[in-house]
Parts: C-alpha cells; sequence; structure tokens
C-alpha cells in the first residue's frame, strides 16, 4: 500500500555536546564502534532496507564525514599491492556511487524538524526515512528493514517506538496510543518531553522513520517546541489533526543511545562481545573486574 521507500535523511547536524571536547574537532557520527564509525552502521541499515538515495545534513566542521563516503585511492592501492583483499572488501562498504549521496548544510541546529527541512527539495514529493546515527539499534533484521516491509502493509507516516522506563520520558518523544499490544500501534497523539505525570504512555518515539512528504509542508510553519527547537515530533503530531496515519512500530532488537556516553560504551561493550575475534579476550576482562564492581 506505501509507495516504495527508497531516500533517506541522516540529520548529522547537530553540536554532539555530550561529547565535548572530542566533537570539537570530529563529529559524533565519525567516532567508532569497535572498528566502525556510527555512520557505517546507519548505512548499513538503510541499504539493508533497500535505500539507495543519501541525503546528509551536516553543519560545520563535519567534514570528515563527507571524506569518508569518498574513495581513497591511495590507501586502495596500498592495500592492493599488500594484497590485503579482505581490508579492501571492507573499504568498500565505505564507498557510495556516484550522485547516490547528497549534502545540504543546516546553517543553525534550530532543531530536529528544522533539519530535516532543510532536505526538502533534494526529497521531493515522495515518503522518505529518517534515521538518526546515534540511535544504534542491534537487530537480526535491521530495525528500517521490519518498518518498510510493515509501511508497506500500511502506508501513512511510521516511527520506531520503544517502552521506556516512566521517570525518562522527559528524554523523549511520547506516543499516545489507541492500543497498547502487537508490534503496529495506532498513535493518536504525540507529543515531545513531557514530564512522567503528563505522559500519555511509556512508548517513546526512537530515531527511525518513514514519513510522508506531508510532514515537509507542516515543517513549513517553522513552530517552535519543546526546548524552544522546530521539533519532528510536533510536525508528525500535525499529521494527526489532518487525519493522516501515524503508526508506531514496536521493533526487534536492542536499542543503545550512543549520544550518551553511557549507551555509547554499552554499545562498544555489546558490539564487541558480538565479534568473534574480540569474545573470549573481552569477555575475559570484563569477568576478571567484575567482582571489584
Ligand atoms: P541530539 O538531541 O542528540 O543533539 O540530536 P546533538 O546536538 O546531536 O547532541 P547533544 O545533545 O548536544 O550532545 C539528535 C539528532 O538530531 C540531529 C543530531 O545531529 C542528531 O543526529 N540534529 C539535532 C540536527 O541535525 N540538527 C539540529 O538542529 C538538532
Amino acid at each position: 500500500m506505501g509507495n516504495k521507500v527508497t531516500t533517506a535523511v541522516f540529520p548529522v547536524a547537530g553540536l554532539g555536546t555530550r561529547f565535548l571536547p572530542a566533537t570539537k574537532s570530529v563529529p559524533k557520527e565519525i567516532m567508532t564502534l569497535v572498528d566502525r564509525p556510527l555512520i557505517q552502521y546507519a548505512i548499513d541499515e538503510a541499504r539493508a532496507a533497500g535505500i539507495t538515495e543519501f541525503i546528509f545534513v551536516t553543519s560545520r566542521g563535519k567534514g570528515a564525514l563527507e571524506d569518508y563516503f569518498d574513495l581513497a585511492p591511495n590507501l586502495e592501492e596500498e592495500l592492493r599491492r599488500k594484497g590485503k583483499e579482505d581490508m579492501l572488501e571492507v573499504l568498500a562498504k565505505t564507498n557510495m556511487d556516484s550522485g547516490a549521496i547528497a549534502y545540504i548544510r543546516q546553517h543553525k541546529a534550530l532543531g530536529l524538524g528544522h533539519a530535516v527541512w532543510c532536505a526538502r527539495r533534494l526529497i521531493g514529493d515522495q515518503p522518505f526515512a529518517v534515521i538518526l546515527p546515534d540511535d544504534v539499534i542491534a537487530a537480526e533484521k535491521p530495525c528500517l528493514q521490519q518498518m518498510v516491509e510493515a509501511y508497506d502493509e500500511t502506508g501513512g507516516n511510521m516511527v520506531a517506538a520503544m517502552e521506556v522506563p516512566a521517570e525518562k520520558t522527559s528524554s523523549y518523544g511520547i506516543l499516545d496510543v489507541e492500543n497498547n499490544d502487537g508490534k503496529l500501534l495506532d498513535v493518536n497523539g504525540m507529543v515531545e518531553k513531557p514530564a512522567a505525570d503528563e505522559s500519555p504512555s511509556n512508548l517513546a518515539v526512537i530515531g527511525r522513520y518513514i514519513l510522508s512528504p506531508n510532514v515537509l509542508k507542516n515543517l513549513d510553519e517553522m513552530k517552535k517546541g519543546a526546548g524552544g527547537e522546530i521539533q519532528l515530533t510536533d510536525a508528525i503530531a500535525a499529521e494527526l489533526e489532518q487525519k493522516n496515519k501515524v503508526y508506531g512500530y514496536r521493533f526487534e532488537g536492542q536499542r543503545f543511545d550512543c549520544g550518551s556516553k553511557s549507551g555509547f560504551l554499552q554499545a562498544t561493550v555489546s558490539y564487541g562481545l558480538a565479534r568473534a575475534e574480540l569474545r573470549d579476550d573481552l569477555a575475559g576482562y570484563i569477568k576478571s573486574i567484575a567482582p571489584t564492581l
């Protein structure tokens, strides 16, 4: 029922203040989980979901991101000369076809909604995905792929949903849902960062979205929301007022908040343990220090 989703927007124009001073010169999305930058996990997930057009909303100081997706002729030549085929294969995943990737600047960090709006001309009049690379999701079937499969049946708008403890609702966009069971949730309303006693549920929106182009029109209004920022949540909630459908999708998988230091460290341990060549060493170390914790 939904049109095919082939475009994804990656808003990476935030300041990343929680990781200062590292993010003074290194974009948050280039920070590394084991041996791959966060952005590579996001790109791999998008590709698995059938995305072929990649739009990055960037800002000053994000040049390392653009370089990351470029060819590295000298390095590749050197690896070839040394017969390091396995490394060449790893590098191939970082390359993009010419014309498949576009960068647009958000000149001021006015909020996630504003960042997505900056990409409106590149997106055009088609449904599109939004991926926040600092939400890393470990899943057997990548999260966006799960959502695209559900969206093919439903159309409308779809946001990834996850239960959070009551005291954490003020850090998320929260869903007001018709039914709180099953994977597909019928959304009646959305609130950005509600206090625990005003929260309509404990179902939080996390960084994967499939949106109708109408959301971009809603963003034209430039309404400031929670924290004085132009919120994507508000533009999606406006869809409900216009009687357009919004679904929550309770994905299968474990999400790590790599925008926070603790989440990033947890992801590092988890992804490290998942790697056969690291597992024994790392598990041995964790076991050795566990009794002292
Ligand atoms: P965050 O709320 O994590 O903000 O943004 P941040 O600036 O990246 O990090 P902190 O809070 O200062 O540590 C969530 C996502 O939205 C993007 C960010 O790049 C991140 O992917 N974003 C946010 C923008 O692209 N532009 C904005 O104006 C705000």
